[in-house]
């Protein structure tokens, strides 16, 4: 599945399912930036900035609208 799906893997799904992110439906890029912000901030996941950028670039191209904003 790539790069992209192995830091998924790895940085999202310690706490929760796929469910989760496939639950929000085809999203801009700021959304799913915004979405591992708050998995940091607010839930305090362990994620790289590296691993942060691989895994948004991945959701915008797996789960995006098309959108930047
Ligand atoms: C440290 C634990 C943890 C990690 C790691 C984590 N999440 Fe979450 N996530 C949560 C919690 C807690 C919730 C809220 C659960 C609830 O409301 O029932 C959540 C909810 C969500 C939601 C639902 C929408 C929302 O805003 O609540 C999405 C989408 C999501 N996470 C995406 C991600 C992505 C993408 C990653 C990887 C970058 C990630 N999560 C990593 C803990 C985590």
């Amino acid at each position: 599945m790539g790069k992209g799906f192995d830091a998924v893997q790895a940085n999202c799904l310690m706490c929760h399912s796929f469910g989760y992110i496939l639950n929000q439906g085809p999203q801009s890029k700021a959304f799913w930036a915004e979405k591992v912000q708050k998995m940091i901030k607010a839930f305090k996941a362990p994620i790289a900035k590296e691993d942060a950028d691989i895994v948004i670039e991945y959701l915008f191209e797996h789960y995006g609208n098309g959108r930047e904003k």
